[in-house]
């Protein structure tokens, strides 16, 4: 029996966080080992207000007993950003040493993307994101604080380590696609160093891999060719920030922000995984059940992969491609649906697909 955390978070975390709940509900003994228990934890700005922090001390000791967690969005009006992602978001992220986060993005038929005549055909790609390091290491300081001279420093590393675990991870994935292709994504001309180490340890990696035909693209001419021609792309590996901002592009060439899953993996498995829509909190859109709950359904699909569940993942992102075919679509995918009629189409198809008892 899988035990799964749920942190809903904040925002409109908790309204999608309640749609997977009820996907997991209608999945229960869907396949042999399709069974598991759900704890949620209060962990957000909520607590951060009552206790001083974004969660328990003992907190990432708690979800180390998970086999997986799913995690909603975090950010409020009340508490600043910093505050609040590296309180709880990154600090599971980088306590659980989640080397990669693994973003898909692709067109579902019936969705209306951003770019004219494109279609799925057209966009159909996943974005592997460094997850650890670069501009997320968390090192730098202030200097001469609240002076008119005052300086930040914000340092970047990379390590041989972070990007071959990635880039090894992005290559096998490459090699299990029809398409067999990657771009590596930099920033060799400004960035001399992070950058370089990187170009390199990508081009041994790839030496291993004679079957994928790869690139390494300059991340702003990646970022023009997304839009003028994203069906050249297919698996894409990038630093951590090249990887963020990417894959907000990506989504919306998907229809919607709110379309987009992500994992993030602890690839030797040394603890739990977590799994979580790209969309973050939406203030606009808090307690409207307009919240777009597509990007947290494809995310418990690939938890369900994760876990070993691929039928009952297959069964969920079935069950949101018919969706989506029918038209049943919140408004940032174009649609009129609210995120309970949206929620109702999935567990429907869910239930119909169940295979019948064994005795
Ligand atoms: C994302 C988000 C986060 C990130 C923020 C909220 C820190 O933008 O998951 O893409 O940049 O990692
Ligand atoms: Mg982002």
């Amino acid at each position: 029996m899988a035990r799964i955390a749920v942190i809903p978070g904040d925002g409109i975390g908790p309204e999608v966080c309640a749609v997977a709940v009820r996907v997991l509900d209608a999945l229960k003994d869907f396949e042999p080992g399709a069974s598991w228990e759900i704890e949620s934890f209060p962990w957000g700005s909520q607590y951060y207000l009552a206790h001083g922090s974004m969660l328990p001390p003992d907190g990432l000791d708690t979800l180390d007993d998970f086999d997986a967690i799913l995690f909603g969005a975090v950010g409020s009006r009340e508490v600043p950003d910093h505050v609040t992602l590296w309180g709880l978001r990154l600090a599971i992220v980088q306590g659980f040493d989640h080397a990669v986060s693994l973003r898909p993005a692709a067109l579902l038929p019936g969705v209306r993307g951003p770019l004219a005549g494109r279609g799925p055909r057209d966009i159909d790609l996943v974005v592997v994101r460094e997850n650890t390091e670069g501009e997320y290491s968390g090192i730098g300081g202030f200097s001469r604080r609240g002076h008119p001279g005052e300086v930040a420093i914000q340092t970047t590393i990379y390590s041989r380590t972070g990007i071959e675990r990635t880039a090894r991870y992005a290559f096998a994935l490459a090699a299990s696609r029809p398409d067999r292709r990657l771009a590596s994504i930099t920033k060799s001309n400004a960035s001399r160093h992070a950058s370089v180490l990187w170009d390199e340890v990508v081009a041994e990696v790839a030496a291993d891999h004679p079957e994928v035909s790869w690139e390494s693209v300059l991340v702003d001419a990646a970022a023009a060719r997304l839009v003028l021609a994203p069906q050249s792309f297919d698996v894409i590996v990038a630093s951590n920030l090249h990887g963020d901002v990417l894959s907000d592009l990506t989504g919306a060439l998907a229809g919607s922000l709110g379309m987009a899953p992500s994992a993030n993996l602890s690839l030797d498995g040394a603890h739990p995984s977590m799994f979580e829509p790209v969309h973050g909190s939406a203030f606009d859109l808090i307690g409207r059940d307009l919240a777009n709950p597509v990007g947290m359904v494809l995310s418990v699909a690939m938890m369900l992969d994760d876990l070993g569940l691929a039928a009952s993942a297959v069964a969920v992102r079935d069950a949101v491609t018919d969706t989506c075919a029918r038209g049943i679509l919140t408004p940032d995918a174009g649609g009129t649906a609210s995120t309970t009629e949206m929620a109702d189409a999935i567990v429907a198809y869910l239930d119909a697909a169940r295979p019948a008892a064994h005795d």
